[in-house]
């Protein structure tokens, strides 16, 4: 990628982060997400100087960021729901399926998500898709593992990748994904998956993606 579509990549994920600050309002429980788009996300939340938010972070460096812009970050301990999530995506589809898990947080991004009135993702024009396409990122226990990964062929270990926060395995399921309703249910089922990177329609509530003419796009579900 050149130097300057990288800039420009850059400046639709702020946009779309931007824009997604704006619906933080006075007073709300807030989920961070992780990721290189919700990196503007945060410092856009600090500086709209908001009365008493408080928030719950994705991962450590979410949290780590997020304290030291000034975010009043606290563990997903004492909370029992959120009025607004807003995170990154891999992949967005026409029909709502999202994939999120590039950076192996999709098993707190998920709780966090699923906690939360509304659930928004930002994104840059290069997410969206036409249909959901491999990898789908998976976390596993270290228990058994070389038997749930023979029960989810083809399915590898992501080279290099630290264990989530919780201790688990993040790998990539790499089978067909022409029926991913039908993937998210074997994914869900399959004994040794903590969790997948498929978030179905009916999580999110909008979609923000911005693109390279300036446009910022809202899909609302
Ligand atoms: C983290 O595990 C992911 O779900 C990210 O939210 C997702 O990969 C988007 O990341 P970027 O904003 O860095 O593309």
């Amino acid at each position: 990628m050149s130097t300057s579509s990288s800039e420009a990549l850059e400046a639709q994920k702020r946009a779309a982060a931007e824009a997604a600050a704006e619906e933080v309002q006075d007073g709300m429980l807030v989920g961070l997400g992780t990721g290189s788009t919700v990196a503007y996300l945060l410092p856009a939340l600090a500086a709209r100087k908001l009365k008493d938010i408080r928030c719950v972070a994705t991962s450590d460096a979410t949290e780590r960021i997020g304290i030291e812009l000034g975010l009043a970050v606290e563990p997903f301990d004492a909370l029992d729901h959120l009025d607004l999530a807003i995170d990154g995506a891999d992949q967005i589809a026409p029909d709502g399926w999202v994939v999120k898990g590039g950076g192996g947080a999709h098993t707190r991004e998920k709780v966090v998500a699923a906690a939360a009135d509304r659930f928004v993702v930002i994104a840059d024009e290069t997410k969206v898709v036409e249909s959901i396409s491999a990898p789908i990122p998976l976390e596993l226990l270290s228990f058994g593992l070389p038997a749930t990964l023979a029960a989810l062929v083809p399915t590898v270990v992501r080279d290099g990748a630290p264990p989530s926060p919780d201790g688990g395995v993040i790998a990539d399921y790499g089978g067909d994904l022409s029926d991913v309703a039908a993937v998210a249910t074997l994914l869900s089922t399959t004994p040794g998956v903590v969790d997948h990177g498929l978030f179905p329609p009916e999580l999110t509530s909008a979609v923000i993606v911005a693109h390279g003419d300036g446009r910022i796009e809202r899909r609302i579900y």
